[in-house]
């Protein structure tokens, strides 16, 4: 879980030349214009909107933009809706541009300043987290539901009729719609495909915070691991190795520039022991860290002290760097789970310094413990307080037990994408490899998922065809979770919606992705990212890479997860 993540979905209605007759904001933005476009009640199945709770009001040249439009000029409407029997209240912020800036499009996207909708327990003010439990052993199922797809869903549906009655549209002009969104937002997009496919035109993901169950447990790992080892490492010791393996691994792409654009060729071809022995040397901090991913709090945050660290890398360091990116077995030593890619930042392993004892501790990461107490030991309990008892074999049950409970709202992986793909819809998924937060791997396998499931009887060639016209997955050399990385001076896609409307619109269906670099030697560079399967390889130092098959590279980030007998998509 992205630590940035909340539910806030904002939605945007874009654009222009309407066929509307319309000449300004002012004459649309009224809330008798809202109320008469909403759509009639009984249309919908399920959902009552309440034309008396409309409001709107045109907003000239506000500073904040909403989300991927440069449009600062709109019309802001809120709507309320309850679920039919239910007396519940969800309430919705759109933003709707000038009619003269209305180009047909509705755009979904997440975490974006301003609109959003409440997802029913006032998401405005409170995070999932927060309300995912009624008390100790109650779940908010509602809450989960919303959550987990259908307020976005809702939200879309209501806001693409709302559109066409908002602009006086003919109700058969198409509307394009997309969603874009990382982190949880990246879940969420897929969640969309997955379950509202018919809606969207185009949906870019990244990151996505999806298979929640075994990621949210992943987020334990590190920990588990320290534990298991008796050993907690110093953060300046994993740093270095960190570092080191950076430098190490960065010319096997074929060129010395910080990045290390072939963490599998670094997977296959490094040993870390290599690093024992290396001197490193961090100055004394205070650091503050967030709190569990999903809150709204500040108060949820730590600062804590680090004395200055400066020693040698030790053979248990090593181990335990090692032993994490080898991801997590069971006691039989089937495998349970993906993990970071070498090189990737090993931030949950981070430990705590105790003044009193002067030794570093276990520190887990909220991320995890939070889950584990609240969603699958459903106690009101922000943490877990330590691993006492636990074994890989627990984490292991935890996994099933989410996996099982929140199979059909938040594991958020149904392979089974052929409603989206089969009316015109366009993926664009993409995830730094060096992401450490959501392993890359864990959209590598999930695209590996849909390519197998939907192209079953499929060759090799015919299925990688297929699946490219609709669903293209990209890998960012050395990025971190939904950004770039302090470490690693890498590419950054930026003008994902420009190449997706070209996509669904005027049917340019890409190759590469464009991402630029924006630090370091080459800041400024375009790069042209491979698609995936294919990987890069520079020649000779050359701005210019190739884009190769790899049959063994391929085969290093693809797992199967036989500790669980239910497949795992
Ligand atoms: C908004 O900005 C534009 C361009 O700067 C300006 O022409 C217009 O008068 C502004 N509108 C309002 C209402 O401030
Ligand atoms: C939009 O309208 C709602 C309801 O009146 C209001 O609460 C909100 O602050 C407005 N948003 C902005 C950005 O002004
Ligand atoms: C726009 O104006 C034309 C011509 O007056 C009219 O036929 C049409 O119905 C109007 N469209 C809308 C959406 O009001
Ligand atoms: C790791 O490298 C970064 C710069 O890339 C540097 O800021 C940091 O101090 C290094 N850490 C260690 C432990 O060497
Ligand atoms: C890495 O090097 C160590 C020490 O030389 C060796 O024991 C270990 O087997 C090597 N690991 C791999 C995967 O080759
Ligand atoms: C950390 O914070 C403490 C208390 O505010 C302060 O005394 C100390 O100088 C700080 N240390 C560093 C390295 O910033
Ligand atoms: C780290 O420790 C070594 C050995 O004690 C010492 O020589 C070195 O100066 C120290 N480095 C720093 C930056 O304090
Ligand atoms: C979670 O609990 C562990 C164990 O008590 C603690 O070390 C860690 O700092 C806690 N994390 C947060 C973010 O509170
Ligand atoms: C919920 O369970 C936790 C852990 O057992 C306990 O500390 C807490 O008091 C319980 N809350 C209530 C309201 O009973
Ligand atoms: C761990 O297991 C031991 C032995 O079964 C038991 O005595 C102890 O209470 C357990 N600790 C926790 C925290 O469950
Ligand atoms: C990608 O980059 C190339 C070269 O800089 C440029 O010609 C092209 O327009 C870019 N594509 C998009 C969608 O921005
Ligand atoms: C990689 O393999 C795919 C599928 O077999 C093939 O279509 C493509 O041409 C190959 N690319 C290169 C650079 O060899």
């Amino acid at each position: 879980m992205g630590r940035t993540s909340r539910v806030a979905l904002a939605a945007l209605a874009a654009t222009a030349n309407a066929a509307s007759n319309a000449t300004s904001l002012a004459d649309v933005c009224t809330v008798a214009n809202v109320q008469a476009a909403l759509p009639a009640n009984g249309i919908i199945l399920g959902i009552e909107l309440i034309p008396s709770a409309v409001t709107a009001s045109a907003l000239y040249n506000a500073t904040s933009g909403m989300g991927s439009t440069t449009t600062t000029t709109y019309c802001n409407v809120t709507i309320t809706y309850t679920h039919t029997g239910k007396g519940d209240s969800v309430l919705v912020k759109y933003a709707f541009p000038s009619p003269d800036d209305f180009e047909k499009r509705f755009y979904a996207s997440y975490g974006a300043v301003g609109g959003a909708t409440s997802t029913g327990y006032d998401a405005f003010d409170y995070s999932y987290d927060e309300v995912v439990l009624y008390g100790n052993g109650t779940i908010n199922w509602d809450a989960t539901y919303m959550f987990g797809y259908q307020a976005l869903g809702e939200m879309t549906i209501v806001g693409k009729a709302l559109t066409t009655g908002f602009y006086g549209l003919y109700t058969d002009t198409k509307i394009y719609t997309y969603y874009e969104g990382c982190s949880d937002g990246g879940r969420e997009g897929m969640s969309q495909v997955q379950r509202f496919g018919a809606e969207y035109d185009g949906a870019i993901t990244g990151a996505p915070a999806f298979r929640f169950a075994q990621q949210q447990v992943h987020h334990v790992f590190s920990s588990m691991v320290e534990q298991t080892l008796d050993y907690y490492p110093p953060p300046c010791e994993l740093a270095k190795i960190v570092n080191a393996t950076i430098t190490a691994c960065d010319p096997l792409d074929g060129r010395t520039d910080g990045v290390v654009s072939r963490s599998d060729l670094c997977m296959l071809n490094f040993n870390l022991s290599s690093i024992i022995g290396e001197s490193y040397y961090c100055a004394a901090k205070n650091s503050t860290s967030l709190g569990f991913g999903f809150s709204k709090r500040a108060e949820g945050s730590t600062t804590s002290y680090q004395p200055a660290q400066n020693g040698t890398v030790s053979a248990e360091g090593v181990a335990v760097a090692q032993t994490i990116y080898d991801g997590l077995h069971d006691s039989n030593g089937n495998r349970v789970y993906l993990s970071w890619q070498i090189a990737a930042e090993l931030s949950d392993a981070d430990t705590v310094y105790d003044s009193t004892t002067g030794t570093w501790e276990l520190s887990i990461p909220s991320t995890g413990g939070e889950y584990v107490t609240k969603f699958i030991q459903l106690l009101e309990l922000d943490n877990l307080s330590n691993l006492d008892n636990v074994t890989y074999d627990t984490l292991v049950d935890w996994m099933q037990i989410g996996m099982v409970r929140y199979l059909d709202s938040l594991q958020t992986t149904l392979p089974d994408l052929t409603t989206f793909q089969s009316t015109g819809g366009k993926l664009l998924h993409y995830h730094g490899e060096s992401d450490p937060s959501i392993p890359a791997a864990s959209s590598v396998h999930y695209w590996q998922s849909v390519r197998s499931i939907m192209y079953a009887n499929q060759s090799s060639d015919e299925s990688l065809a297929a699946l490219q016209e609709w669903y293209q997955f990209y890998l960012i050399p050395g990025a971190a979770h939904c950004g770039t990385n302090s470490l690693q001076p890498g590419p950054y896609p930026e003008d994902n919606m420009a190449t997706m409307i070209d996509w669904v619109e005027n049917g340019v269906q890409p190759s590469r992705l464009n991402a630029t670099v924006s630090s370091g030697t080459y800041e400024g560079e375009v790069q042209q990212l491979c698609q995936w399967p294919t990987r890069p390889l520079w020649s000779g130092n050359s701005s210019t890479f190739d884009c190769v098959n790899d049959t063994a590279s391929i085969d290093s980030w693809t797992y199967t997860f036989s500790a669980f007998k239910l497949p795992v998509y």
